[in-house]
C-alpha cells in the first residue's frame, strides 16, 4: 500500500525483506470520492463527503489496516472497493481492471475474486443453512456442482481450524459460538480463492482471546495463499498487530499512511496522535 499523502515511499511491510521481489498490485484507488446527499441526485452543501480523494494501492500478500473512528468513511470505502457503490470521482482498479468500466458480467466475475467479511456473522450467515452449504455457496454461485463442492468446502473448514470438519459441516449457525461463526465467514471467503478479502471490523464483537485467534488465522491465510487483506478497524493497537501497513482515515480523507510500526511510533498527523493517546497502554498486547 502506498498513499499520495505519504512523503516517503512506503515500500515493504514490517516483515518484508528489502530485496523481496516486487509484488503484484491487487487493488489501486486513484482520487476516489463519494458523497451522500440529503436530496436525491442533487449536489448541495449539506452533502456528506464520506470518502474524499482517496488514493491507495494494496499488493498481493499484504495486510493493510484501514483505521479510523466511526463515521470516518471506512465502510463506504469498502463498498467502493467491492463495486457495491459507484464513486463520484476517481477510479477503483482491481487486478488491473477498472471496475467502473466493466460490464455487469465483468463486474460479477471480478467480485468473485474479492470477498467481504462483516462484523456480525449473525447477519451474514443464513440461519437455515448448514455450514457446508454456507461455505459452499460461493462455489454454487459459480456453477460448481454439489459433488465437486464437498472437497474444497471441507478443506476450507479445516483451514479455519474447525475440527473435526465433517462435524462442523453439519452444524447450523445457531449451534456455533461467535468466534466459530466468524471462522465460517472466513471459510466462505477462502473457498472462492479470493485475491482480496475486505474484513470490516470482523472481531469487534468478539472477546479478546477469540479476536487473537481470528487475527492469527488471517495472517496464516495470507502466508499460505498470498491473499491480500484490507482489515478495517477503529482499534489502532489491533491494527498494528495484524497489519504490514496502515492507512488512517478521518472525515473521509487519508491523514496518514505507512508501515504500521512507523505510523505507531512516529506518527506524522495530529489525528493519529489523538488515536494513539486513546489506545495507550494497549499497544503491546492488543489481543490479550
Ligand atoms: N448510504 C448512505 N447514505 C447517507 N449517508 C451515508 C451512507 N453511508 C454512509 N453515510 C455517511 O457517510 C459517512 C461515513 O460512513 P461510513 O463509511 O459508514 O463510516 P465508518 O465505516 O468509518 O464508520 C458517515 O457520516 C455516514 O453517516
Ligand atoms: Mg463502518
Amino acid at each position: 500500500m502506498s498513499v499520495n499523502q505519504a512523503s516517503e515511499p512506503a515500500a515493504g511491510g514490517s516483515g518484508a525483506s528489502p530485496d523481496a521481489p516486487q509484488r503484484k498490485v491487487v487493488l489501486q484507488l486513484d482520487g476516489v470520492s463519494k458523497s451522500f446527499g440529503s436530496r436525491r441526485g442533487q449536489r448541495s452543501r449539506s452533502d456528506i463527503r464520506a470518502v474524499d480523494d482517496v488514493s491507495l494501492t494494496v499488493e498481493e500478500g499484504e495486510v493493510v489496516a484501514l483505521v479510523g473512528e466511526s463515521g470516518a468513511g471506512k465502510s463506504t470505502l469498502a463498498r467502493l472497493i467491492l463495486g457495491l457503490e459507484q464513486p463520484d470521482e476517481g477510479t477503483v482498479r482491481f487486478d488491473g481492471l477498472d471496475l467502473n468500466a466493466l460490464s455487469w458480467r465483468g463486474l460479477r466475475r471480478a467480485r468473485q475474486r474479492m470477498h467481504l467479511v462483516l462484523q456480525d456473522p449473525y447477519q451474514s450467515l443464513h440461519p437455515g443453512l448448514r455450514v457446508e452449504s454456507l461455505v459452499g455457496e460461493p462455489l454454487a454461485l459459480r456453477g460448481v456442482f454439489r459433488a465437486d463442492r464437498a472437497a474444497p468446502v471441507r478443506s476450507a473448514v479445516e483451514q479455519v481450524a474447525l475440527h473435526p470438519a465433517p462435524t462442523f459441516c453439519r452444524r447450523f449457525p445457531h449451534q456455533l459460538s461467535g468466534g466459530q461463526r466468524q471462522r465460517v465467514a472466513l471459510a466462505r471467503a477462502l473457498v472462492a480463492e479470493p485475491k482480496l478479502v475486505i474484513a470490516d471490523e470482523p472481531t469487534s464483537m468478539l472477546d479478546a482471546s477469540l479476536c487473537a485467534g481470528i487475527l492469527e488465522l488471517i495472517l496464516g491465510i495470507r502466508d499460505r495463499f498470498g491473499t491480500a487483506f484490507v482489515y478495517i478497524t477503529h482499534d489502532l493497537a489491533l491494527a498494528r498487530w495484524v497489519s504490514d501497513r496502515m492507512i488512517v482515515m478521518h472525515r473521509g480523507k487519508i491523514v496518514e499512511a505507512g508501515p504500521s510500526d512507523e505510523v505507531v511510533f512516529h506518527p506524522r498527523s495530529d489525528y493519529t496522535r489523538l488515536l494513539l493517546a486513546a489506545s495507550e497502554g494497549e499497544l503491546d498486547h492488543p489481543a490479550s
